[in-house]
């Protein structure tokens, strides 16, 4: 059986990453005048700078060479054309299909989806323009004020994401709101400024059947029927986004409200599907195929793009370079554009839910690093935050850098002094600061490798390039790993952990560990008023004093 760490190439680099130990980036600059020319890359409205990483020639050509001995020309032509990678949901994955400009057919189970495609489009055009001009009433003849969507994981990160990040594009009288936790703190607060008459819910989950958003629904519901209108009203106020049409109409949803997608569309990838509703709403629908458009430029690129120039290709082996050969352990994302603060949680949701696995596509458990921790907040703030730890910590932690070049009309001043934050901070993470000895506390080591990715503009185009772009890069860095990258068995076992124990709270069952048990205990006493009747222990030693009992 093929092992990956045993392959030629990956001990080439084991052995070039011992050769390069001692190396400093800023000696590459130095031996090499042309290397921020000959490691940056322009896409369309995208503008990368990889050369700040402690990637020599011969290290890049060595990573280039496992692209090229990995499956990825294979795999990358099997999503795009819809053959079934997601192998252990035993689906095909066609996010790319969503955003598909071309007029080549995509075929399904031997049938074109191209047409659904665009007759889903049409439907979220239609509504989007009703609701927008106004044209779609409320239960009382009110035009809609307020969007709020209900959703969780992908069903919210994405669409969430890019609402604010286009929020200079947003319709001005629309105002969203994103209801996410089953903490019922979350839709408590965005209910309390509500006028049920011009609010619309959207119901947004793939399967209508995730927990917290089923109860966020009906608490919203409720509260509507509460305050407003009656049963027949709620077709006028509640519509879904779903593969799970039976479901949203049982809810009360009128069917042709139900905007659909399909299984091959996964959770995670799914905001160039109906679940980017809120965009369509907030953006208009031309600037949400504005964003498919930049999407679909990016797969072009990511298709055609020989691996040496390919942007999606390049930012994943350098991160491969960083988890696999220098021990890497997380990546940050630090968007210098307030517009983009969500950016680091969505992409911690589409890498971590994506490759953070530990068994390949064959169920074999493997024998390197997988996906990182991805986290991260906006600069500058990040510099008042976490950089005396990037800057002077222990840890090697690598770091995305994004920000656009074009100001709010009227803050240039901010706007400058944003961008040469920025880049200040790139260039001080890689010189560090040579005062005195090395000795000296106020010197830092410097070295420290960072990629600066430059748009044009934060346009719907260059926002769906970017996130094009990331998601290629798991894609690529999940089938070096040889994994799946679109499944989340580890996310299921929470969500029936979490049915078994809410179902059997009254059952003080013995299944638990002692731990969930005591705990268990606690919570059923202020939920069921229950006293906390001390159980005899399996181990026959004294019970346990009930909690009470033990305060000090
Ligand atoms: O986190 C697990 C997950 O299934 C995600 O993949 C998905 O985006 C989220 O839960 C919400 O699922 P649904 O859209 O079906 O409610």
């Amino acid at each position: 059986m093929f092992q990956l760490t045993r392959s030629v190439t990956w001990q080439a680099l084991m052995r070039l990453r011992q050769d390069t130990a001692d190396d400093r980036i800023r000696d590459y600059f130095s031996a090499d005048p042309q290397r921020f020319d000959k490691m940056s890359l322009r896409v369309g409205g995208l503008f990368l700078d990889y050369s700040k990483h402690l990637v020599s020639e011969a290290v890049l050509a060595k990573l280039i060479e496992l692209a090229d001995h990995s499956a990825l020309v294979q795999r990358r032509a099997q999503m795009f054309s819809g053959d079934i990678i997601n192998v252990t949901e035993d689906r095909p994955v066609l996010h790319t299909a969503l955003r598909n400009m071309g007029d080549a057919p995509v075929m399904v189970d031997g049938k074109d989806v191209m047409p659904e495609i665009r007759r889903s489009r049409e439907q979220l055009r239609q509504f989007a323009e009703a609701v927008r001009s106004g044209a779609w009433k409320g239960y009382s003849g009110k035009r809609i004020r307020d969007v709020v969507n209900i959703g969780i994981g992908g069903s919210d990160l994405g669409p969430n994401m890019a609402c604010r990040a286009l929020l200079k594009h947003r319709h001005p009288e629309l105002n969203f709101h994103f209801v996410s936790n089953v903490d019922g703190a979350h839709i408590q607060k965005v209910l309390a400024r509500l006028d049920p008459a011009s609010t619309l819910f959207i119901v947004s989950t793939k399967t209508f059947s995730t927990q917290e958003t089923l109860l966020n629904a009906k608490t919203a519901r409720r509260w509507f029927l509460d305050n407003a209108g009656e049963e027949a009203d709620i077709g006028a106020h509640f519509v879904a986004a779903s593969t799970n049409k039976k479901a949203a109409m049982a809810f009360g949803v009128r069917e042709e409200n139900v905007f659909e997608f399909w299984a091959w569309v996964g959770g995670r990838y799914s905001m160039w599907s109906s679940i980017g509703l809120p965009i369509a709403l907030a953006v208009g629908f031309d600037g949400f195929m504005e964003m498919l458009q930049g999407a679909y430029e990016m797969d072009q690129h990511f298709l055609a793009a020989p691996f040496r120039e390919n942007m999606p290709v390049l930012m994943a082996l350098i991160g491969i370079w960083h988890i696999n050969f220098m021990g890497a352990e997380t990546q940050a994302i630090v968007p210098y554009d307030q517009a983009l603060h969500q950016l680091p949680s969505f992409l911690q949701q589409l890498d971590m839910e994506s490759n953070g696995k530990s068994v390949d596509i064959f169920g074999h458990p493997v024998d390197y690093k997988t996906g990182p921790i991805v986290w991260g907040q906006t600069g500058s703030n990040g510099q008042h935050a976490f950089f005396q730890l990037l800057h002077q910590g222990t840890r090697f932690v690598p770091i995305d850098f994004i920000a656009s070049l074009e100001p709010e009309p009227g803050m240039e001043e901010h706007h400058f002094a944003l961008l040469t934050n920025m880049l200040a901070q790139a260039n001080a993470f890689m010189e560090g600061s040579q005062r005195g000895s090395r000795l000296d506390p106020y010197s830092c080591p410097g070295n420290r490798p960072s990629s600066v990715l430059l748009l044009d503009e934060l346009t719907p185009k260059n926002l769906g390039a970017l996130i094009a772009l990331y998601e290629h890069k798991v894609f690529v860095q999940g089938v070096v790993w040889n994994i799946n990258s679109f499944d989340q068995w580890g996310v299921e076992l929470g969500k029936r952990i979490a049915g078994e124990i809410s179902e059997r709270i009254d059952e003080h069952s013995q299944d638990f560990d002692a731990s969930t048990q005591g705990l268990l205990a606690l919570v059923r006493e202020r939920f069921r008023g229950e006293a906390n009747t001390p159980r005899p222990a399996k181990t026959g030693k004294p019970a346990r004093k009930s909690p009470e009992k033990t305060k000090r």
